[in-house]
């Protein structure tokens, strides 16, 4: 349970300055209106100028710990939801898409016995980088300016009451399978050898990928393992 939350205006990344809490133990959150570096999954860059939600959560669950990138993608679909957005999508494991553009990405880090789990949305910005093509923000899909506080507010309110679900009796993966597009996409797949591609065919109850490899052998895949190759 989130208690205590520190503000920022300038950071080189919320995860790094999470990362600075760890020894006192209480799950926390750390917001900052822009992010000088930024960063996303497989050491992308998330590009992070005012206007948008930089959050990073320091955490400690004591179990479902494989859970956690779910949660984050299912809180953003939650707010999207009260703030009237349809055409919502989970891209597994965590990024969450709007009109097929994508609105919000999430990362989590394991860091001595914490999670850092970061979130960065979209919120009212409205110059995003040619080369993020089919990238969006609130503000761009309807047309709206938001009040940061208000959002930032509902984020809280949403992960801690998910987060609780979590850590007792666990989220119902149902909830999450609505939303969830790729079926059938290819994915790049990182072992200790090399890289292969396949295909995805389903999301497991504990949110791993079932896909099934170039010679029809069926894996399992978790978090760390898989790059999608469709954006
Ligand atoms: C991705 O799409 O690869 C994940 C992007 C995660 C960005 C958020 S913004 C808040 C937190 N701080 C960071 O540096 N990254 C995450």
């Amino acid at each position: 349970m989130i208690r205590d939350i520190f503000r920022f205006k300038d950071v080189s990344s919320t995860q790094d300055t999470a990362k600075r809490f760890v020894h006192r133990h209480q799950e926390i959150a750390v917001i900052s209106e822009r992010q000088r570096r930024g960063r996303g999954r497989h050491g992308r860059q998330w590009v992070s100028p005012k206007g948008g939600l930089y959050v990073s959560f320091t955490l400690f669950p004591s179990k479902r710990i494989g859970s956690i990138p779910l949660l984050a993608a299912l809180t953003v679909v939650k707010l999207l939801e009260e703030y009237f957005f349809s055409r919502i999508a989970i891209h597994w494991p965590n990024d969450v898409f709007v009109n097929n553009k994508k609105i919000c990405g999430v990362v989590c880090e394991q860091y001595k016995e914490s999670i850092i789990c970061g979130i960065g949305l979209n919120v009212n910005t409205e110059c995003l980088p040619e080369h993020l093509g089919s990238a969006t923000s609130m503000k761009i899909e309807s047309g709206c300016s938001y009040d940061m506080e208000a959002i930032f507010a509902h984020v809280i309110d949403i992960f801690n009451h998910l987060y609780d679900e979590l850590q007792g009796h666990g989220i119902k993966i149902e909830e999450a399978l609505d939303y969830i597009t790729g079926i059938g996409e290819v994915v790049e797949v990182k072992t200790q050898n090399g890289t292969y591609r396949a295909t995805i065919c389903d999301v497991n109850d504990d949110w791993s990928l079932l896909v099934r490899d170039c010679n029809g052998m069926m894996r399992t895949l978790y978090y760390e393992d898989v790059r999608r190759l469709v954006w």
